[in-house]
């Protein structure tokens, strides 16, 4: 499967932002976009999932559902928002040259799916890369933090939790460590930030990292 770095027609930047819940990831996204944007680029924020409007429907499934779902249904799921978001709204903004700032990707369902729900990262990867056939991040930025502390920030600012929040610690510290791997196997892809230190010494380090690419 090719990545990104392969096709010649790309001239749009895909950046997108990682962690587990509670780690700050709109709080960076944001300073991040209007960084960009004061430096002339113009600049998409999207998530997954619910990118479009069929993945919003897909995410009320997949957070909000109240039964259980088998673990493989939740990863096609997710795939299945990634599948449409990739193809009707990534790849064209990045084929008209602009940036695409993502709240989460790929490297979620892997951590998430992969190492949360214990399936084989692997296969959680090809099937991720299927469905976006194949478009990989020029860059990544991992927010890590330990569980504990990022499910006291969530518990501030929460008032019900979604299916994946609401799994135990256990859980949590296993998509931590998985995100770490990730990172560990691709450095040129992946930018890791400490995520227990003060919101602009963080903006700070990502602009640090951005600025070759603008
Ligand atoms: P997110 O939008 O970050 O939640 P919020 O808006 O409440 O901050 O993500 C929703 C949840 O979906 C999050 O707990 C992580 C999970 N998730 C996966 O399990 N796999 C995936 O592939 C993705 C994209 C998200």
């Amino acid at each position: 499967m090719s990545g990104n770095g392969t096709n010649p027609e790309r001239r749009g930047l895909f950046i997108t932002i990682e962690g587990g819940d509670g780690t700050g990831k709109s709080t960076q996204a944001k300073l991040i976009e209007e960084w960009l944007a004061e430096r002339g680029r113009t600049v998409v924020r999207t998530r997954e999932p619910g990118g479009t409007e069929v993945g919003v429907e897909i995410r009320e499934i997949v957070l909000h559902h109240r039964g259980d779902i088998a673990a493989r249904a939740e990863a096609l799921l997710y795939a299945a928002d990634r599948a449409h978001h990739i193809e009707t709204f990534v790849r064209p903004a990045l084929e008209r040259g602009e940036v695409v700032l993502q709240d989460r990707y790929l490297d979620s369902s892997v951590a998430y799916q992969g190492a949360g729900r214990v399936l084989d990262p692997v296969e959680i990867r090809n099937l991720s890369l299927w469905a976006a056939q194949g478009l990989l991040p020029d860059l990544t930025i991992l927010l890590d933090l330990d569980e504990i502390t990022a499910r006291a920030r969530l518990d501030t600012s929460r008032t019900r939790y979604d299916r994946l929040e609401a799994e135990k610690s256990d859980f949590h510290a296993r998509v931590r460590a998985a995100y770490l791997g990730l990172a560990e196997a691709e450095p040129e892809r992946f930018l890791v930030v400490d995520a227990s230190r003060p919101v602009d010494e963080i903006a700070a380090d990502i602009r640090t990292r951005l600025e070759p690419y603008v």
